[in-house]
């Protein structure tokens, strides 16, 4: 049995996953509520919010798959990349437990993370595939050629796709995350009503800031209630241009690599029409493509462990 830990953002998650890749328990406490008011995550808040959670997660994500502590082997725990002072709080509970119970500790890289969620049962993705990481932090193009790791082959140069979710919902006025909001209100517009660029950058990279900016353009010309009347029309049409962004990137992406298989993870995994637009892709299961911990004991699996008192001095890092 693995216990994995994931405090990288503003979720506390505690989950068990075994040798097979069975999710025994995943408990996610998100504190969307807490920053909502905010408008976006506030770091310091996130942070002392993960110390009050850790433990009770933990503890949950035990009893959920029947378990005690002595039956873990290992304890894999998100090192980076993230908010520092959210990452330290997993790090340090995830290493007392560990040396407390003499087991070894894998520290786990958050965006790895997010693709071994393609590993767990009970169908796994085997490699070769090419991935889409859309998350709220990151967008990246990958190749991914065995469960150990990835190579870049393209990335945002601004914005990642899920803030560009949450920055156009903001502007229109709906809340904090916005991502799934867009995506409700999105069902009842016509995604054809506004026309919004899709920034065109060389490679593979992509660049989401231009696009958030005609979205203020278009909020900015509609009046109080023309907006009322026309904010599906302009979620719909804003979504519509992030997914044929990133679609277009990822089959590009696929058409260098000469893989087969495409694959989708990251919190805007979970947009519906993202999973429509690519019928021929692999998603991470809905609940598990925001952030959890079961894809970082997942990852545990295919990284190496450190005995211990080896990890004692291990550090977060914030970024990739
Ligand atoms: O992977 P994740 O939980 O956190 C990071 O590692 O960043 O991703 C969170 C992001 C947020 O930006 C959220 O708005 C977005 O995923 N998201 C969505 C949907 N559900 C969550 N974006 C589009 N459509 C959705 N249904
Ligand atoms: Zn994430």
């Amino acid at each position: 049995m693995i216990l994995g830990i994931e405090t990288s953002c503003d979720e506390t998650a505690a989950a068990v996953v075994d040798d097979d890749g069975n999710v025994r328990s995943s408990v996610v406490a998100s504190q969307a509520d807490l920053h909502a008011r905010y408008g976006g995550v506030v770091p310091e808040v996130a942070s002392r919010r993960h110390l009050e959670l850790v433990v009770p997660v933990v503890r949950a994500a035990l009893e959920d798959a029947s378990i005690g502590l002595d039956d873990v082997r290992r304890i894999g725990v998100t090192q980076g990349p993230g908010l520092v002072g959210a990452l330290l709080v997993g790090l340090s509970a995830a290493k007392a437990l560990a040396w407390a119970r003499g087991l070894p500790l894998v520290p786990v890289d958050h965006l790895r993370g997010h693709v071994a969620t393609l590993y767990l049962a009970p169908d796994p993705l085997d490699p070769p595939f090419t991935c889409l990481l859309a998350s709220g932090g990151h967008t990246l193009l990958l190749a991914v050629r065995d469960r150990t790791g990835f190579e870049v082959l393209g990335s945002t140069l601004d914005d990642a796709a899920g803030e560009a979710f949450d920055k156009g919902a903001r502007l229109l006025g709906l809340g904090y995350p916005g991502g799934a909001e867009i995506d409700r209100l999105a069902r009842d517009g016509d995604p054809a009503a506004f026309s919004f660029p899709v920034a065109r950058v060389p490679g593979l990279d992509l660049s989401f800031s231009g696009l958030k900016t005609a979205l203020l353009y278009a909020v900015r010309d509609l009046s109080a209630s023309e907006l009322d009347e026309r904010r599906a029309d302009l979620a719909a049409s804003y979504q519509r241009a992030i997914v044929r962004a990133l679609v277009g990137r990822l089959r590009a992406a696929a058409a260098e690599t000469g893989d087969l298989a495409l694959a989708v993870v990251g919190g805007v995994a979970a947009n519906s029409e993202l999973r429509s637009t690519l019928a021929d892709a692999r998603f991470a299961p809905l609940p598990l493509c925001t952030d959890n911990a079961a894809m970082i004991a997942s990852a545990a699996r295919y990284a190496p462990s450190i005995e211990p008192p080896g990890y004692l001095g291990l550090d977060a890092y914030p970024s990739v």
